[in-house]
């Protein structure tokens, strides 16, 4: 069971007809210096958690926030859990909360939707880069954000005009006609398969090119898409769940790892962008 859930997940929720009790759990300091609450949500105190809990009905579903997703957010959310409350915490808090709804009005996704990607193509568009900046932000190395974001909000553009392992390569060529740069077209036409060396281009039915990253934002793009996978499949309780054990949850799900050759990318990405020896 998820203990977390992202932005984009807690919208769709606020927008199905499941009903989701809201609970903005910020320390009473916080939340008097921090921003305003997300709209529908209720205070409680969490150093009087005690007293309330109890009234929250079992079986009931819970998402709750706090300033950026850590301990405050998993003390609840653990406590709500054992009194068998469906609950599951913001993970990056409000901040995560915040930037989401400001990826989900950025031009690209605009862009997106003008391009005919539905509602939920630019939803996943939002989840990835949400992701993809987590990771980027977690690199020693300079990584350009804005690179990282354009990338992800856009790798799937080309799913427009195929579905396919293709999808890259006409993403980038829907791309360039809309005047796009470069360096993004190439996180679109490589995120496929993430990252395909020439060699191995044809038996994918790729034009035969060269297809590995060249940069560390490409690469953050692909990888931030399967982490996105794998939370929309439910195999993760949480992204960092994702992020500790992506070799062990690809090579147990065929469907995500593709192949042997793809999965090997992904083993390869993991290592060197959660910092593995
Ligand atoms: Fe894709």
């Amino acid at each position: 069971m998820a203990k977390t859930l992202t932005p984009e997940e807690l919208k769709q929720k606020l927008t199905s007809a499941t009903p989701l009790l809201l609970l903005d759990v910020r320390r009473a300091e916080d939340r008097d210096k921090g921003g305003p609450a997300l709209t529908g949500a209720t205070w409680h105190d969490p150093a009087h958690m005690e007293v309330w809990a109890k009234d929250i009905p079992a079986g009931s579903e819970v998402a709750l926030f706090c300033v950026r997703g850590g301990g405050v957010s998993q003390s609840v959310q653990a406590a709500l859990e054992s009194r068998g409350v469906e609950a599951r915490y913001i993970e990056g808090g409000i901040a995560a909360w915040n930037e989401a709804e400001a990826l989900s009005v950025d031009p690209d996704v605009q862009l997106l939707g003008a391009q005919g990607v539905g509602e939920r193509g630019q939803h996943h568009a939002v989840q990835v880069a949400s992701i993809a900046l987590v990771v980027a932000r977690g690199q020693k190395e300079p990584v350009d954000l804005e690179l990282v974001r354009r990338g992800a909000l856009l790798h799937d553009l080309g799913k427009v005009r195929d579905t396919g392992n293709l999808h890259g390569v006409t993403g980038a060529e829907l791309g360039r006609e809309l005047g796009l740069p470069e360096p993004v077209l190439a996180c679109i036409e490589r995120h496929v398969r993430h990252g395909v060396p020439e060699a191995e281009a044809a038996g994918y039915g790729l034009p035969v090119r060269d297809y590995a990253f060249a940069c560390l934002e490409e690469r953050i793009v692909s990888y931030a898409d399967k982490l996105a996978d794998i939370l929309e499949a439910g195999l993760a309780e949480s992204l960092a769940d994702a992020r500790a054990r992506l070799p062990e949850i690809l090579a147990a799900n065929p469907a995500l790892s593709k192949d042997a050759a793809t999965l090997g990318r992904y083993v390869t990405s993991w290592r060197m962008l959660e910092d593995k020896a």
